[in-house]
Order: structure tokens, then C-alpha cells, then sequence
């Protein structure tokens, strides 16, 4: 694809002020061309930041999308707006990046994958997660021999979330609503689903959990606890609530970590921190990581990866399959919570 990359964002809220522009800004291969955001403010804070011009700027997406003079979107709104969205802007003829979930539920994402491919467009999604330091080292370690192969693992998110806090913010109120796509497992256990599934090793196969709403008066889930067997064998857990306080009395809220017959590794608040474990000695050494307030969250190893990718004409890192997997997870645990049995993948 020609440098610089015109790329047009759906979407100018929190994330995108927060993590993406400060890596979309830094990029020379990308110039931010047009902003489209049905709230004013929003739209104006990233334009004082990106200085687009006010003739390119749109409250509607669609209009931004017929406007054309762009080469690239980058989707990043309310969950049930991302697959018409990236399918709108694929048609449109651009590469597309969308935020987390691609859609939210399978026929929708068969329908992303479907218009992706008869407009024969470039399309990832951000999982982001595995770009932070510590998933890279810990990668690397397990990948390098250094490690032998991962048996068991467990990530977790609990959070002690408050009524008030799911109201507070327009970002909260669409992720505690069913019609906008919210939920604890789609929003905060995705991350944790494709982080622990990368550092065991193997896809997973078979899905075995329970997703309920326990502890707030909500129609999403704000809890979930799944239990995972991989292609390998190997067996894994993942724990997610908005209402369990899992930060206080030494207990840790965020962590993923995988035991080998040999060693353990442990990454603590999304990569930020990584742990081993020795199993000759049963001591926990930490593992030194360059941690900025660029990278921890692996959006700025993410973006930059691809639009590398973009305009080498290679394809990116993170691909439309990989995003329908993780979904698939999601959906087999809401399956197997309604049938009470374990899920193969294969079926859906
Ligand atoms: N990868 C991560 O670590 C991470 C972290 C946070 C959020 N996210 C994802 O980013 C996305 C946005 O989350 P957020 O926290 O920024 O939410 P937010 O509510 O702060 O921002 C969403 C923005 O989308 C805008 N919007 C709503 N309808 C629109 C439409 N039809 N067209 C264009 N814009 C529209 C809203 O006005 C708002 O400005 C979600 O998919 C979320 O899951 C990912």
C-alpha cells in the first residue's frame, strides 16, 4: 500500500484518545485524514490532537466512507457496531482495523469474514495484549527451548467493579448493556482468553464454563469462569468478573500465567510485570522488562506492527481468523453455560 497510509477514524472515544494516537501520531507511515463521531466533543478533542481539518470530520461514518481520498479505517466503537462498520468501510475499498470483538456473535462475524473476502481487504483485529513487554519475553522464553512445553495455566480479571462505576461513564454504559455487545467475558476476558491460548501453546478445543450475571442488576454477564482443554492435551483456566475484589490481600486482580514440568511463568497486569518461578528451589525471581507508558499495553507494538505490515503489502499480525477463534471461545462458554457440558469448537 502507498505511504502515508489516509487513514480515517470510526470512532474518536477513550481508547483512541488514550492509547492509539499517541502511537497513529508517531507513525510516518500513516496520516490521520478524517474523523467520524456522532459526539461533538469526542470528535473535537482528537481533532485539536491530529489537527484534521473540520471539512473532514463526520458525525456519521457513512458519510466519511463516501467522501473517499482514504486508504485505511481503524474501527474502534460500541461492540455492536464494529462488524457493520468494518463491513461498510471494506466495501468502501479500505484496509480495515477494528478494536476488540469483531462482531458480537458468530453469524455476524461470518458475515465480516464473508465481505472481507469479496472485497479482497486487508483486515486485523487488535489484540493488543500480546504486544506488552511481558508477553514478548515470555514468548520468547517459551519458544526458545528455554522452557519446556506449558501442562497447565490460568489467567484471571476480577475486578471489584461498583453500581456506580457501570453508570458513571458512557464507556460503562454501553459495556454493561446487552444491545451495545457488553459483558465481562467480551470486553474484559477476551484479552485474557488470546494471552493465556499464546503462551500455552496450542489452540483451544474444548470449552467447558459458566457465564452468569451475579452481582449487579444488569442484562450482561459480570462474571465468568471457564474451563479450557487445548489441541495438546493441556488444560487451562480463565476467571473474569466485574464484582469479585481480586487486588486486595496480597491477591492479585489481573495475571496469566502458564506451569511447565520445569519452570512457571507468570505475567502480572497484562504483560506489565513477569514472574518465573523455579521449581528446584519453589522461588519466584522477576523477570527485568522495559516497561514505558508507551508499550504496556501493547497497542503502540500492535499498530506499529501493522501498518508495517499495511504498507509492506504483507499481511498483519493479528488476522480475521485468529479474532473469529477467540469469539468462537466466548460463544462455546455462553453454549456451555445454557447446555451445562462442554463445547468442542469443531461444532460451531
Ligand atoms: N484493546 C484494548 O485494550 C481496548 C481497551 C479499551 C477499549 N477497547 C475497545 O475499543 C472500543 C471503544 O472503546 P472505548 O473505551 O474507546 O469506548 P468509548 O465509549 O470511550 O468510545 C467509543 C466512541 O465511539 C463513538 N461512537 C458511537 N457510535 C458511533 C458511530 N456510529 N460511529 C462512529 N463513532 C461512534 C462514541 O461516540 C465514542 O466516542 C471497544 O471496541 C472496546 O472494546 C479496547
Amino acid at each position: 500500500m502507498q505511504t502515508p497510509i489516509r487513514l480515517g477514524l470510526i470512532g474518536c472515544g477513550g481508547i483512541v484518545q488514550l492509547q492509539h494516537l499517541p502511537t497513529l501520531l508517531d507513525l510516518n507511515e500513516v496520516q490521520i485524514a478524517a474523523l467520524a463521531d456522532p459526539i461533538t466533543e469526542n470528535l473535537a478533542k482528537v481533532a485539536s490532537a491530529t489537527g484534521v481539518p473540520p471539512d473532514r470530520h463526520y458525525a456519521d461514518y457513512r458519510d466519511m466512507l463516501s467522501a473517499g481520498a482514504l486508504d485505511a479505517a481503524l474501527i474502534a466503537t460500541p461492540h455492536h457496531l464494529h462488524a457493520e462498520q468494518v463491513i461498510g468501510a471494506a466495501a468502501a475499498g479500505l484496509a480495515v482495523i477494528s478494536e476488540k470483538p469483531m462482531a458480537t456473535s458468530l453469524d455476524e462475524a461470518r458475515a465480516v469474514l464473508a465481505a472481507v473476502e469479496r472485497h479482497n481487504a486487508t483486515y486485523s483485529v487488535v489484540h493488543n495484549a500480546i504486544f506488552t513487554p511481558g508477553a514478548i519475553r515470555a514468548g520468547e522464553l517459551l519458544r526458545c527451548g528455554q522452557l519446556p512445553a506449558p501442562q497447565v495455566g490460568r489467567a484471571k480479571s476480577l475486578f471489584p467493579m461498583t453500581a456506580d462505576r457501570h453508570r458513571s461513564s458512557p464507556a460503562r454504559i454501553w459495556r454493561a448493556a446487552s444491545a451495545s455487545g457488553g459483558g465481562c467475558i467480551g470486553d474484559t476476558a477476551y484479552h485474557e482468553i488470546y494471552s493465556l491460548e499464546t503462551l500455552m501453546g496450542s489452540p483451544v478445543r474444548y470449552v467447558e464454563a459458566r457465564v452468569q450475571t451475579r452481582f449487579f442488576d444488569l442484562d450482561v454477564d459480570d462474571v465468568a469462569l471457564l474451563l479450557l482443554e487445548h489441541e495438546n492435551g493441556a488444560i487451562s483456566t480463565v476467571s473474569t468478573s466485574w464484582g469479585m475484589a481480586g487486588a486486595g490481600a496480597g491477591e492479585l486482580g489481573n495475571l496469566c500465567e502458564v506451569h511447565t514440568r520445569a519452570d512457571c511463568l507468570r505475567m502480572v497486569g497484562r504483560g506489565t510485570a513477569l514472574h518465573r518461578l523455579a521449581r528446584a528451589t519453589n522461588e519466584w525471581s522477576e523477570i527485568p522488562l522495559a516497561v514505558t507508558d508507551r508499550n504496556r499495553t501493547g497497542h503502540h507494538g500492535y499498530l506499529t506492527a501493522t501498518f508495517d505490515a499495511l504498507a509492506a503489502g504483507s499481511p498483519p499480525p493479528i488476522s480475521g481468523q485468529m479474532a473469529f477463534h477467540n469469539l468462537a471461545i466466548i460463544e462455546a462458554a455462553r453454549m456451555a453455560t445454557d447446555a451445562r457440558r462442554a463445547i468442542d469448537l469443531t461444532e460451531l
